[in-house]
């Protein structure tokens, strides 16, 4: 034990003393103790690489003005030495080495050491060290901190004769400018590093992003961006925006007015007359006294903004021609017809009666064609009301005519841009909506209702009608020009009783496709209803045999299809057609006493899925699995409307 009186020394020293007491620390021990392997050297300098860097300036400085120390370091917080600096005029009377160690057991309470466990400035002078060899030496030491915790000190050892314990307050100096500065390198590693990220999702976005300065020059531009205003991204970015493109930049106007927007549209001319459409959305950023200070841009071709409302939609073709059924020859000659007209880029007119699959050819035409990844797009000409028709099929500019909406709307002949639209019963087209459809086809130019802007127009036109078009020209129902336009390439699709040969291939498609959609086992039709079937004319065509079997797959209650369940609405109005023609066709035909007719049982289905779907058709046609036709058919048979 040092002999000394307790009330001389400060608490610190006495602990210390103390420490060293119960670790048996050898009091004639050297001034540091070094044991560490090269590769635990190597690790222990890599992981304190940044705060050795940060440290390196203040240590040069230290030593190179304060010659009353003998050297400065760098510790961290496990006692190891992490850089070490002689003062200016000493050289080697003192070692202190970079992985050299102060612990209290192997060389006793250094100012080091006991300013780690005090985590507080702490000086210790000559024989207040316990350990000899720092008897002549004053030793400082003051802990560095970052975000509150201790991650090391910054230490100075001198002659006790040159240094004071004043002098703590330069080393505590030094202390103080390594934290601030350890913190603020963090501060703007995490900073650089949350930059990183954020440019990485602007670069990585699919929009185009620019921002600009107060006065029109671009600050910022993605290469998406770039590539959208086919303009060169590096030399961009310091230019004014009405320079690197040579249209007038809209987002100028946004300077000018102080108000951004939201996804508007833009049609652009270049000078060269190419156009670009484009959606945008601007912000403008404002300082706290109003001033704009920046304009975020954000835009998109708006052929991807199309793609994502079509593929909300839907309107992609589902069906290709392996999904049509039937070897008949007529079919078979449908369909070679059908491929051919695939391959050209001509207008296409499909005929056929009702559901002979005059859509399930469209899809397959268009799903058979270089378009097939681009949009299929229907509408049905004769499902719309006449007044909307144009809308629909041109769209509008906000507020255009009463009803519109304000934002204004999309026509499908935009949204099939690059793909097919599908004109269904273009025989029920109003004669005015005909000339308008006549010069989109001949110009391949559309202008929205109430708008200027002249979009091109690259669309694929098929068309389909169960009318006799030809015979509606006569009439003057259907412009004759129209009919040429469109009738470029034909496919006639027959009735199904003219192809009875492809009724057993169907039934067969629609049982398959029926057991695994209703999870049923039927393995084939008896040769009654077979029969009962083939005897029928099938004026409904496939889609009448489709749901006919659904009906019976339905109600079968063993593995096989029997008369008892195909249920056909007209069949006996048609075996009596078949007989007698001359039968008045408005007869009702009265079955058995208990029994209500078909039509009092599909008037009151029709009804009430009418009343559950609110009156929307297209709700209706789902909840009876039937078209949207049938269902507008249905109504004006039964002046369901009226009631
Ligand atoms: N050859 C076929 N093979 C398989 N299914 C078919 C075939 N022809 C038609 N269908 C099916 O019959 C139903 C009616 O077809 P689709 O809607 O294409 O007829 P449509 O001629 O457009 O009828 P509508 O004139 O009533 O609009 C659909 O469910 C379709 O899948
Ligand atoms: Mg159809």
């Amino acid at each position: 034990m040092v002999q000394v009186s307790a009330k001389t020394y400060p608490d610190y020293v006495l602990k210390g003393w103390r420490r060293c007491e119960e670790k048996n620390t050898d009091i004639n021990s050297g001034l540091c103790f070094f044991n560490i392997s090269s590769f635990d050297l190597n690790v222990l300098l890599t992981e304190n690489k940044d705060l050795i860097e940060r440290s390196e300036y203040v240590l040069d400085s230290l030593t190179e003005y304060m010659n009353p120390f003998i050297s400065a370091m760098l510790v961290n917080r496990n006692g190891y030495i992490l850089k070490e600096k002689k003062c200016k005029g000493h050289t080697d009377s003192v070692n202190f080495p970079v992985g050299g160690r102060f612990l209290e057991k192997f060389n006793g309470n250094t100012a080091i050491s006991t300013s780690i466990i005090e985590n507080n400035p702490v000086c210790l002078v000559g024989e207040e060290h316990y350990c000899k060899s720092y008897y002549n030496y004053t030793t400082l030491s003051v802990p560095i901190h970052s975000d509150g915790e201790i991650i090391g000190v910054f230490s100075a050892i001198g002659l006790k004769t040159n240094v004071s314990k004043s002098a703590l307050g330069m080393i505590a100096a030094a202390a103080k400018a390594i934290s601030i500065g350890f913190d603020a390198d963090k501060e703007n590693k995490q900073l650089m590093a949350k930059n990183k990220y954020e440019s990485t999702i602007v670069e990585t976005m699919i929009d185009g992003v620019l921002t600009v300065d107060k006065d029109g020059f671009i600050m910022f531009m993605n290469q998406v961006g770039a590539d959208i205003l086919g303009v060169d991204r590096e030399s961009s970015i310091g230019k004014h925006a009405a320079d690197i493109v040579d249209f007038k930049p809209v987002i100028l106007d946004v300077l000018k007015t102080g108000k951004g927007y939201v996804d508007k549209e833009f049609l652009i001319t270049k000078k060269s007359g190419e156009k670009t459409h484009f959606v945008k959305t601007a912000v403008p950023i404002k300082d706290d006294k109003g001033n704009i200070v920046t304009v975020v841009d954000t835009f998109r071709k708006i052929n991807r903004v199309n793609k994502l409302v079509n593929k909300m939609n839907g309107a992609y073709a589902n069906f290709s021609f392996d999904d049509i059924i039937g070897s008949s020859h007529k079919i078979k000659d449908c369909i070679t017809k059908a491929k051919a007209a695939a391959k050209s880029m001509s207008n296409v007119l499909i005929t056929g009666e009702s559901g002979t699959g005059k859509e399930l050819i469209a899809q397959s035409i268009h799903s058979y064609s270089q378009r097939k990844n681009q949009p299929f797009v229907s509408i049905n000409c004769g499902a719309i009301p006449r007044e909307l028709l144009e809308s629909e099929l041109f769209g509008y500019e906000p507020g255009s005519f009463t009803g519109a909406s304000k934002k204004g709307r999309t026509g499908k002949f935009e949204l099939a841009e690059g793909g097919t639209i599908f004109l269904d019963e273009i025989g029920e087209m109003p004669l005015d909506m005909q000339v308008k459809l006549l010069r989109v086809i001949q110009e391949k130019k559309l202008t929205r209702i109430g708008g200027n802007a002249v979009f091109d127009l690259d669309v694929r036109i098929i068309a389909a009608t169960n009318k006799d078009l030809f015979e509606e020209c006569r009439k003057g129902a259907f412009r004759e020009d129209l009919y040429y336009r469109i009738n470029v390439l034909h496919v006639m699709l027959p009735p199904l009783r003219e192809r009875k040969d492809d009724i057993n291939e169907l039934i067969h498609h629609f049982i398959n496709k029926l057991n695994l959609k209703l999870d049923k086992d039927i393995r084939g039709i008896s040769p009654e209803a077979m029969n009962k079937i083939m005897q029928y004319s099938w004026p409904g065509n496939v889609r009448e045999l489709e749901n006919t079997i659904e009906r019976a797959v339905n109600l079968c209650k063993t593995d096989t299809i029997t008369e008892k369940d195909i249920f056909i609405e007209n069949f006996h109005k048609d075996l009596q057609l078949s007989v007698e023609d001359t039968k008045d066709l408005t007869t009702e035909i009265i079955s058995e006493t208990e029994i209500e007719p078909l039509e009092v049982i599909e008037k009151r289905a029709i009804e009430r899925a009418l009343n559950i779907a609110g009156g929307n058709i297209t709700t209706t046609a789902n909840l009876l699995k039937v078209t949207r036709n049938t269902i507008y058919n249905k109504i004006k048979r039964y002046n369901l409307l009226s009631s």
